[in-house]
């Protein structure tokens, strides 16, 4: 694999860039203080925007990484820091990553997930020259699911009871994406 780190990206209607340390108020206000947005996710939501500075702080810190892959999604038309997108872990082995994503409510039901998952998809086959990219989702939260499949990813099969977050343990649903998928698409 390539470890290009975290370039700018740009979508349709989203530009993908590194984080930087001021976004703390607007990810803080957006996404990371709302429990409805957390409730499958693995860290509590966040007491304090101070919280949330000292976490983009160590974020900040590790983009002279090339194999750290995190992205800040901001809206063209606003300019609004509205959610991550990020790999989550990284298994150089089998050049596998695994992706995790949240986004404001007030900005759901537009499909900008897929599309940034698209462009991120994109971005790990051809500038990381990654062969496997996988996501995984609570059984009962089948909306993160549909963002896999419209990204084109596939739908593998469910770790029973071999989840945890913040509901406690689940089932985990996984679906992927490998190199040789992209040339039937
Ligand atoms: C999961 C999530 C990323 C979806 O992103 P999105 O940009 O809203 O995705 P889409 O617009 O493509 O919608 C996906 C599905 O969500 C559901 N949905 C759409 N609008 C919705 C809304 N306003 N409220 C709740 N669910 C909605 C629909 O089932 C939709 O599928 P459909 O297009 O087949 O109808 C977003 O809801 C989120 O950040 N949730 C909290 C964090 C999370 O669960 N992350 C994933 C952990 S594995």
């Amino acid at each position: 694999m390539n470890k290009p780190g975290t370039q700018t990206i740009e979508t349709k209607r989203l530009t993908l860039r590194q984080f930087r340390v001021e976004d703390a108020q607007e990810m803080f206000d957006n996404w990371a203080s709302d429990p409805e947005v957390t409730k499958f996710l693995t860290w509590p939501p966040h007491t304090s925007a101070e919280l949330t500075k000292m976490l983009l702080t160590d974020w900040v810190s590790r983009y002279e990484d090339g194999g750290y892959f995190n992205w800040a999604m901001e809206l063209k038309e606003s300019g609004q820091v509205i959610g991550n997108i990020s790999v989550v872990r990284l298994r150089e082995e089998i050049e596998e990553a695994e992706m995790g994503y949240c986004m404001g409510k007030a900005f759901w039901g537009q499909g900008l997930m897929p599309e940034a998952l698209k462009a991120v998809l994109d971005y790990l086959f051809d500038a990381a020259g990654l062969n496997r990219v996988a996501a995984c989702h609570d059984a009962n939260n089948p909306k993160s699911g549909r963002v896999m499949e419209k990204a084109g990813m596939k739908l593998e099969g469910t770790w029973r009871a071999g989840g945890k977050n913040n509901q406690g343990v689940c089932d985990a649903v996984y679906h992927s994406m490998i190199r040789s998928d992209r040339r039937e698409q």
